[in-house]
């Protein structure tokens, strides 16, 4: 029996019921595709984009640079939007002349906005009006502490949205698990390229994600998870406030990070330097991402995943302490 480049049936099954009952995503087996994660998934639309005749595709900005060169190495070309508080700029999107975007509506990266349901509403009728295609990066959607997560854009359009999930957040980044679910349009021509990019995703690890799925287990784990992260964010954004009251935390409670905005006399790449010496990593805006716009002030983008509470405070009291060594001129 040939394999099937979207991947085993029990997990395609379990995908679609997950994805329906937890996201609202509209979703039958057949246009589930399991991908090595968001990475290849991304690269794979933007290949099977280009070749039915798209030439350029917007993106965030700022966003992931790794994924522009993704979208880019697909030979399409890419288009900058602005971000707001209400998440990306649809006005700037009708003006850009492209056939698809990606974006990130439940949680915008790096910035931390959720898409407004306005900006919803209008980023569906520019994909009707333009018979453009929206590429959805479902990223930390099951990580909402404050209220239950906006459903997915593809529920409101699934013909011009490809929805795009990962296990990197919600079970491990070394899994290497994504899935897709595509328009049917879409399907032949994403299959073809996955067939030359790999043929298919390993079956081993997708029928373990499926049995997982079946009983019911990543429900348990994602309401157990949500609990232990919500309370490892209370507690940096706790001690944040304690010992860097100057500090700014960005964006909605959701997620495995915290976006903390400094004042503009600080010096990041200093920060994270300094930081980095004492034990302490962390990505920061400017360093990793596309700049922000020109007046945008030193951003650390805080992980705290892997950190129980007690690390966490002691974490923060460090970082205030190369912080202030910066500020002086002095490190340690
Ligand atoms: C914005 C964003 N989307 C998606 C992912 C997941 O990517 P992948 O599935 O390739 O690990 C990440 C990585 O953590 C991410 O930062």
């Amino acid at each position: 029996v040939l394999t099937d480049p979207r991947g085993v049936d029990p997990l395609r099954a379990g995908l679609a019921d997950y994805l329906g009952r937890v996201r609202g995503v509209v979703a039958d087996p057949a246009r589930v595709m399991v991908t090595c994660g968001y990475s290849q998934g991304l690269g794979l639309v933007c290949h099977a984009l280009h070749a039915a005749g798209a030439r350029r595709i917007a993106v965030e900005h700022p966003s992931n640079p790794e994924y522009r060169e993704i979208a880019s190495r697909a030979g399409l070309e890419v288009v900058s939007i602005a971000v707001d508080e209400c998440g990306i700029r649809i006005d700037e999107l009708e003006r850009a002349d492209v056939d698809a975007v990606a974006v990130t509506p439940a949680h915008q990266d790096p910035t931390g906005v959720v898409l407004t349901s306005e900006r919803r509403a209008a980023l569906v009728s520019w994909l009707r009006a333009r018979k453009a295609i929206a590429i959805e990066d479902d990223y930390d959607a099951e990580y909402r502490y404050d209220r239950a997560a906006v459903g997915a854009l593809q529920g409101l359009e699934p013909d011009r949205v490809v929805y795009a999930g990962s296990a990197s957040k919600i079970l491990a980044p070394a899994l290497r698990l994504g899935w897709l679910v595509l328009p049917p349009s879409l399907v032949d021509a994403v299959c073809d390229e996955k067939v030359l990019a790999d043929r298919a995703t390993a079956s081993i690890e997708q029928h373990a994600l499926a049995d997982f799925l079946t009983r019911g287990e990543l429900d348990r784990h994602l309401r157990r998870m949500r609990i232990v992260y919500r309370a490892r964010r209370d507690a940096i954004v706790e001690a944040l406030a304690k010992e860097l009251p100057e500090a700014r935390v960005r964006g909605i409670a959701a997620g495995l990070h915290v976006n903390v905005e400094l004042p503009a006399s600080d010096d990041e790449r200093a920060i994270r330097d300094e930081s980095y010496r004492r034990g302490i990593q962390f990505s920061t805006a400017l360093g990793e991402y596309a700049p922000y716009a020109d007046d945008a002030l030193p951003t650390l983008m805080l992980g705290y995943a892997r950190m129980p509470e007690p690390a966490i405070r002691i974490g923060v009291h460090e970082l205030a302490s190369a912080i202030l060594a910066t500020r002086e001129g002095v490190s340690r």
